[in-house]
């Protein structure tokens, strides 16, 4: 059976109360903590930088998870890397140069991953899967938490899936997929049955008082 991770984004965290947010949810059974970096550029919103990556390091015992909606990439990247994150994300529509940047975020000891937006095609894969240790599949536009999940994600995660288990059947490794955007509890099976194994979820947990609640229920939803 495949390892499944609930990596709650603390876009939706009381941001006044970030460090003890983090704690709380890891607490609660969180597996990674979902990080969203939006640069009023790339995508149309403004969130948190490298300093507020250093300033959560101490509370989270679990991984850092950078998902950077940026463009350029590359220098924040190897900030964030120096600032504590632990996987680092991006959209191939933020780099010049993907393998370039691949390469980058890899060498400064981060795992890495590509990032594909809704209509952002998967054929951006083909020549760096040896590279990726991450894909993420967007399943709303980027840029805001609380959106809905767009259905047709759905396809994208089983291609993304078959790419995976054909590239590793090959040539070995392991290559995380994660879905991010509108995933609750009452979709979060679906969203495995097509071949995710990493949950992102800002709203649906911390729009909920009891975090363990909303997490135990996730799981619940993973086991059936
Ligand atoms: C959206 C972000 C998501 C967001 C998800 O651009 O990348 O990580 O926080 O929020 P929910 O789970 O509320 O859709
Ligand atoms: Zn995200």
């Amino acid at each position: 059976m495949r390892t499944f991770r609930i990596a709650p984004s603390i876009l939706s965290a009381d941001f006044a109360r970030l460090g003890q947010e983090v704690s709380d949810v890891i607490a609660a059974g969180a597996d990674i903590i979902h990080f969203d970096v939006m640069d009023n550029h790339y995508v149309p919103n403004l969130t948190m930088g490298p300093m507020f990556c250093e300033a959560i390091r101490p509370h989270s015992s679990a991984p850092i998870d950078v998902h950077l909606m940026v463009k350029p990439v590359d220098a924040l990247a190897a900030a964030f890397a120096k600032a504590g994150a632990d996987i680092i994300t991006f959209h191939p529509e933020g780099s010049e140069h993907i393998d370039r940047t691949l390469g980058l975020i890899k060498d400064a000891g981060c795992k890495a991953g590509l990032v594909f937006n809704p209509a952002t095609p998967l054929s951006y894969l083909d020549h760096v899967m040896d590279k990726l240790d991450m894909i993420l599949i967007m399943s709303v536009n980027p840029g805001f938490g609380g959106q809905s999940f767009i259905p047709h994600a759905l396809e994208k995660i089983k291609l993304a899936r078959q790419r995976i288990d054909a590239y590793t059947a090959k040539h070995g490794g392991e290559i995380w997929l994660e879905v991010d955007g509108g995933v609750k509890v009452d979709n979060i099976a679906q969203v495995a049955a097509a071949g995710a194994d990493t949950f992102v979820a800002g709203s649906a947990i911390y729009g909920q008082p009891d975090y363990q609640a909303v997490i135990a229920a996730m799981r619940a939803e993973l086991a059936r």
